[in-house]
């Protein structure tokens, strides 16, 4: 039963699924303790470590909240290069504080001497800021995976430059590491890093074995106009309640085991953290970002946001398709590590090849590659074994860069 409440709710954030979850899981009202107190307070400060709250704001006016943790929990200063660490979708910072400290990556690297320093997409509680609007005017949600590259990803790694004075390394998760392989196609943002981390790396979706993602993803590209009417994806709204109906209508499925559905049978998760990661997930993105997945899952193609047609595509673009993230202008000297899961329905293995398939010309000593076989989407970062299988590998390869 506990399992089974576990996989509802996971299923909530981690691509497209909803409120079935929340709606049935009565711990969800309770007012998250971060979004009054922010997250150094209450998920941080708490467990022994010291903490800083700070903000970045983008070109396009988004007031982002960041968390840095810049000793370890004895209070030994970080003598380490600083790591960003970057969540994925509908989550946020808390992603790396969720499970006791040594199962938890930001602890973890803090205690191992490392400048920790957290994200926060957009839209996400500790990023709900902006210099003119308000996350109740639609304009605020007028953004999909293009701007958090174009915008946060640039704000936030010059503000980590800035006050460490030092290169970083990244580790994105989902979301996280297609907006950096996006990002790091551009060299301006590769200067400011030393590697790159890509945990279930989300990059080519068109294979995706997931039956409910593909699902949605139909859902979302036949009723764009009502979607974008909607702006803001809210996880535990009523316009998901019924996506998430049209999904188990549409697969037939009878959505008792919606986590699986989408992410693929997680091996490692602690079933009793439940009501933390209720408390704090999951967070609300942009219907747009939805709608730009989608259009991912449907062409295979890393490309910008499509506007429909060539008319407005040349509004935007000046040119009738949307333009091409293209993966093989990484540089090849970027030290990357990848890794990625058998039993993973989003990043899906032969999905990951085709990625794999464009670093095939990255220096040979600059990737690692791993394959973890029982590994599922969240057992990333939340599986109580990742500190073992992930983490101290992860940290070794930050030794050699
Ligand atoms: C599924 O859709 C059909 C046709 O619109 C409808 O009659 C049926 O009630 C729906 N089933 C559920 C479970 O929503
Ligand atoms: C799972 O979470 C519970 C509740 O926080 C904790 O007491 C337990 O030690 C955790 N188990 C593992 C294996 O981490
Ligand atoms: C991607 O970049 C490579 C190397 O710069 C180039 O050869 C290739 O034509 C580009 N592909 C596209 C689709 O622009």
């Amino acid at each position: 039963m506990a399992t089974a409440k576990v996989e509802l709710i996971l299923a909530t954030f981690l691509f497209c699924a909803a409120s079935v979850a929340a709606g049935r899981a009565s711990s969800y009202s309770r007012r998250s303790s971060a979004a009054v107190d922010g997250i150094c307070k209450s998920l941080v400060v708490t467990q022994g470590y010291a903490c800083q709250e700070h903000t970045v704001t983008t070109k396009d006016g988004y007031i982002l909240g960041l968390q840095r943790i810049p000793a370890s929990r004895s209070g030994r200063l970080a003598y380490k290069p600083p790591v960003l660490l970057q969540h994925g979708l509908m989550m946020d910072a808390v992603t790396w504080l969720m499970n006791l400290p040594d199962e938890s990556l930001a602890f973890i690297l803090a205690d191992a001497g490392y400048d920790v320093w957290l994200s926060n997409s957009r839209g996400t509680q500790s990023s709900l800021q902006h210099t003119s609007l308000s996350p109740s005017d639609p304009a605020y949600w007028e953004w999909s995976w293009d701007e958090l590259v174009t915008y946060d990803m640039p704000a936030i790694l010059q503000h980590v430059r800035s006050i460490t004075g030092q290169n970083m390394h990244y580790v994105g998760h989902s979301l996280g590491t297609l907006i950096a392989l996006a990002a790091f196609s551009h060299k301006e943002l590769v200067n400011k890093l030393r590697s790159a981390v890509l945990l279930s790396p989300i990059a080519y979706l068109n294979q995706m074995p997931s039956p409910l993602a593909r699902a949605a993803a139909q859902i979302f590209l036949a009723e764009d106009i009502y979607w974008l009417g909607l702006h803001q994806f809210i996880p535990k709204g009523d316009a998901v309640n019924k996506l998430i109906n049209d999904i188990c209508n549409i697969t037939g499925n009878d959505c008792s085991n919606l986590m699986s559905g989408f992410t693929g049978q997680n091996c490692c998760l602690n079933s009793s953290r439940s009501d933390i990661f209720l408390n704090h997930e999951p967070q609300s993105t942009a219907t747009k970002n939805m709608i730009h997945l989608a259009q991912m899952i449907r062409t295979g193609t890393i490309a910008m946001f499509d506007y429909g047609n060539e008319d407005n595509n040349m509004n935007h673009y000046g040119q009738p398709t949307p333009p091409v993230y293209n993966m093989t202008k990484i540089p090849n000297d970027l030290p990357l590590y990848l890794s990625y899961g058998g039993k993973d329905l989003l990043a899906d293995p032969n999905d990951v090849k085709v990625l794999l398939g464009c670093l095939k010309d990255h220096d040979g000593d600059k990737v690692v590659i791993q394959y973890r076989e029982d590994y599922a989407h969240a057992d990333f970062v939340f599986g109580v074994n990742a500190n073992q299988i992930i983490y101290e590998p992860v940290m070794a390869f930050f030794h050699l860069h």
